[in-house]
């Protein structure tokens, strides 16, 4: 399949059904341990948006916290293909597409939102900041979101080209959103100032491994809004 910008280079990166699937330990952690002051950890029945779940990995674990499990990806093959991965250990989900800019849900449905690699697929900060408003609309008052997305010193950030101060053109070998224009927030002080505007308590955090021939850095941020 030809790659025709960033709906088909999703599409196609998921349709590969053999994907192993896991969930994020930092996400894990940051909603089971006490990492986080004040989280309230009672979930069970509570409403959690997975937005961009991709191949759900995450949404397994939220099952776990017993909580009503909604998501939201780019194509209508991406949601199939995860819905039959859950539908078949038993796990129900309402599963819609839409994106970081235009999430198909009501004003102030959620309890929790979690936006796992996903905030900084645009290309300028105008449209990163209608993610957020978004995220800050469909999340209700006293909800909390949880962010995490790439730092500076990700493979991912490092190899790309960089267009402006946080415009980054990804440029790693091999990797199926080459050529594609990302937002990277770059410190954990503008990605603070980002959200500001829609959120209160905002907490940030960084996570940097050297997963042997990776090197990971992921940006972390949560918030009530
Ligand atoms: C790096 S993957 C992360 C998937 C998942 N959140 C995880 O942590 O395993 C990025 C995901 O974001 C989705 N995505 C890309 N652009 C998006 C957008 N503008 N709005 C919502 N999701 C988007 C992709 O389809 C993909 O599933």
């Amino acid at each position: 399949m030809k790659k025709v910008g960033s709906i088909d280079i999703w599409s196609h990166y998921y349709e590969r059904k053999n994907l192993p699937t896991w969930p994020s330990e930092t996400l894990v952690r940051s909603l089971k341990g006490s990492y986080i002051d004040g989280i309230d950890k009672k979930y069970k029945g509570k409403r959690v948006l997975d937005i961009g779940f991709g191949d759900g990995g995450n949404l397994f674990f939220l099952d776990t916290l017993e909580m009503k499990l909604y998501g939201v990806e780019l194509s209508q093959k991406i949601c199939e293909v995860t819905k039959e991965r859950l539908t078949a250990s038993g796990i129900e989900a309402d599963l819609r597409v839409g994106s970081n800019a235009c999430i198909p849900f009501p004003d102030g449905y959620f309890d929790l939102l979690v936006s796992w690699n996903v905030v900084h697929y645009g290309p300028d900060l105008d449209t990163i900041d209608r993610h957020i408003a978004e995220y800050a609309r469909v999340i209700k008052a006293g909800g909390r979101v949880v962010v995490a997305s790439v730092g500076p010193d990700d493979d991912l950030a490092k190899t790309a080209e960089l267009l402006g101060e946080r415009q980054h053109k990804i440029n790693l070998k091999g990797d199926h959103r080459l050529g594609e224009i990302y937002y990277y927030f770059g410190t954990q002080k503008f990605m603070r100032s980002c959200f500001k505007k829609y959120f209160t308590q905002i907490k940030t955090g960084r996570e940097k491994v050297n997963l042997f021939d990776c090197d990971i850095d992921s940006l972390l941020l949560t918030a009530v809004k």
